[in-house]
């Protein structure tokens, strides 16, 4: 493992995931996701978000079907049941 000047072991860069508790994870891509039947979904955006709801018409790629649809003529303090 290589060390910085002052003898300590270096770090590799980590790459960073941000978690959504409401909807997918976004990951720094490009990033290759090993799906369950052994193929390969790639993305070489910037940043991508991955599903975790499988809801999502694109799964493995978020498509933003985890959002909860709302009628638009339910006043808006009933929409949030
Ligand atoms: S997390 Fe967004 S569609 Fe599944």
């Amino acid at each position: 493992m290589p060390a910085t000047s002052d003898g300590t072991p270096a770090r590799t860069p980590a790459r960073r995931v941000f978690v959504d508790p409401q909807g997918p994870v976004i990951v720094e891509g490009p990033v290759e996701i090993v799906l369950d039947d052994g193929t390969v979904a790639r993305s070489d955006r910037f940043s991508v978000a991955i599903c975790t709801c499988r809801r999502s018409r694109t799964y493995p790629w978020c498509d933003t079907s985890h959002r909860r649809r709302e009628r638009a003529t339910r006043p808006p303090e009933e929409r949030k049941r």
